[in-house]
């Protein structure tokens, strides 16, 4: 029987004839078909890069899957799984499985031998090819990516999941593959065990965006092994991840850069908080979820994501290694963690507890209730994270940035000052971190924002996503109407959530130009969006939802 259960799901009860007994085993059968749902995402050729076939995948997390199959589909619980996936002739499938085999008549059978919870079961069909990168990895694309995609992680891979398994212990997933999705996929990454799924738009051609992958494969301790209890514990998942990655980036690439890119995360959490207000209820790390008694309460646990279970939830893992004092006895401190909690589900007073037990001399010494920084405050207050770790040594990377940016920011514009800065040798980052500076000054006094386009065609030009989400939005804060056709282009060309909603927030907060360009833009694409952010954009431009 199915019965009403949220906004974003319904439940299936199921009626044993007989109450079982303890330890019983029971085997249920469930016939079902899954049609159009938000979990099940089908695409038609032309919404594929080679635009010859069709295709199709399933996104699970938080709470889409569903629509996928019937299940008990909580991060709460972990199983194992198997499939059997029939596809048609040209076709190849993927699932995030420890082992796969290509049966005759183009079945695919999967297997995932390591209890997961139900968000990360995830299926992709369609045109696609793979390439080893590495002993124990290998890109997934349509064949028109396959090369691109090869080159831009071949021999790279390995060291991530090395340097992740002397700091966090084992890798249990077996294979570490990656899956280059379809433009309109709408996450850079989304950590599916042996198999991340990410966004086409990390083929920048200079592994410029390799952060993301640092990511997803944190993902393979936390979150995937000690996984949240509950989307209200989201930042366990992702605030220990950005941890982790950033751990990983500090030994592949030193201080300075992982710094840098912290910075770059800083200013995403302060616009976050700046367009929400500090006290949001969502800007406590903490958040409440449960539906309740009634439909009507609660929060969609997808309506969550956001940067402070990102940013916030990063300095609070921070500020417990800064108790601690001591980077190696933190680093243990997490083995120790994920040794203790691996394939279970926990809450963060599982965390907290363990924490304040393993290091019993921060107990005695109540680093749990130090006045302004107690950890109830961290989980329930919202609001701007009362500690920050230190990324001083990123500045020889930010400094120049800050007084380019500062020099870009005045009335009347230092030419000399400005042409003796030469940008031609920054990294993609620091001219990220430059931009948000920018973005943050803006509107910059009349004119400043076109030339600086014609000095910096390595900006304003870019094919970069990260530079030209910053460029499209500082191009709308400054209402420079002659490049309003990057913003169209850039919507037109990917739909990554992170990356569509600031624009269209951006476009309806600003003038009746900018206003006519999202409704243009919007009505021209969106067909290719994923439904979830589809209904997100609608929302913003105070469109009708359908429930
Ligand atoms: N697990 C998330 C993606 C996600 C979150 C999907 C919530 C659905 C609901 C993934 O690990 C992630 O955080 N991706 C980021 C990467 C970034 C932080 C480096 C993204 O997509 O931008
Ligand atoms: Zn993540």
């Amino acid at each position: 029987e199915s019965r009403p259960f949220a906004s974003y799901g319904s439940a299936l009860h199921i009626a044993l004839p007989q109450p079982p007994r303890l330890g019983q085993l029971l085997t249920l059968e469930i016939d079902y078909e899954a049609g159009d749902g938000p979990g099940v995402c089908w695409l038609a050729p032309e919404q594929t890069a080679g635009k010859q076939k069709p295709y199709m995948y399933t996104q699970g997390q938080a709470v889409l899957n569903r629509s996928f199959f019937p299940g008990f589909d909580t991060p709460s619980v972990k199983c194992t799984y198997s499939a059997m996936v029939k596809v048609p002739e040209g076709f190849t499938a993927v699932m995030s499985a420890t082992s796969w085999e290509k049966q005759e008549d183009n079945t695919f059978v999967f297997k995932m031998s390591q209890p997961i919870p139900s968000y990360l079961i995830a299926l992709a069909v369609g045109d696609i090819v793979s390439a080893d990168v590495g002993p124990r990895s290998r890109v997934w694309a349509e064949p028109c990516l396959i090369e691109a995609a090869k080159k831009e992680y071949d021999g790279v891979i390995e060291e991530f999941l090395a340097v992740g398994e002397k700091l966090f212990g084992p890798y249990v997933w077996g294979r570490y593959d990656i899956l280059f999705m379809p433009p309109s996929f709408p996450f850079g990454g989304m950590e599916n065990p042996c198999l991340t799924f990410v966004t086409p738009c990390l083929l920048a051609g200079d592994r410029s965006l390799v952060d993301v992958i640092i990511h997803e494969i944190s993902h393979s301790w936390f979150g995937n092994l000690v996984t949240n209890a509950t989307w209200g514990e989201f930042w366990l998942n992702e605030g220990f991840t950005m941890y982790a990655q950033r751990r990983i980036s500090t030994e592949v690439y030193g201080s300075a850069y992982t710094c840098l890119e912290a910075a770059t995360g800083r200013a995403l959490l302060r616009q976050h908080m700046d367009n929400t207000g500090e006290d949001h209820p969502l800007n406590k790390l903490r958040v409440v979820i449960e539906p309740g008694f009634s439909l009507f309460l609660g929060v969609n646990p997808d309506d969550t994501y956001n940067e402070t279970p990102y940013e916030k939830g990063y300095c609070f893992v921070s500020y417990l290694a800064h108790l601690v004092g001591d980077q190696s006895k933190f680093d243990a401190f997490l083995q120790a963690y994920v040794n203790r909690f691996k394939f279970q589900s926990i809450t963060a007073d599982d965390t907290l507890g363990f924490f304040l037990e393993y290091f019993p001399e921060l107990k005695e010494k109540g680093v749990d209730s130090i006045p302004g920084f107690e950890f109830d405050r961290w989980l329930n207050t919202p609001g701007w994270p009362p500690y920050l770790p230190d990324l001083s040594p990123g500045e020889q990377l930010m400094k120049p940035a800050d007084e380019l940016a500062e020099l870009w920011a005045a009335n009347s514009l230092n030419m000399e000052a400005i042409e003796a800065v030469d940008i031609t040798a920054w990294r993609t980052y620091q001219l990220v971190y430059f931009l948000d500076q920018v973005l943050q000054k803006s509107p910059l006094p009349e004119g400043n924002v076109k030339r600086l386009s014609k000095m910096y065609p390595k900006i304003s030009e870019a094919q970069n996503a990260e530079l030209r989400l910053r460029w499209c939005q500082i191009v709308l804060k400054n209402n420079l109407e002659a490049e309003y056709s990057k913003v169209k282009g850039f919507l037109h060309s990917q739909g990554k959530q992170k990356y569509t909603l600031p624009l269209y927030r951006a476009m309806w907060g600003g003038s009746e130009a900018a206003r006519a360009l999202a409704m243009e833009t919007f009505s021209a694409t969106a067909p290719q969006l994923h439904v979830n952010v589809q209904n997100y954009v609608k929302k913003i431009l105070g469109l009708a939802v359908a429930e």
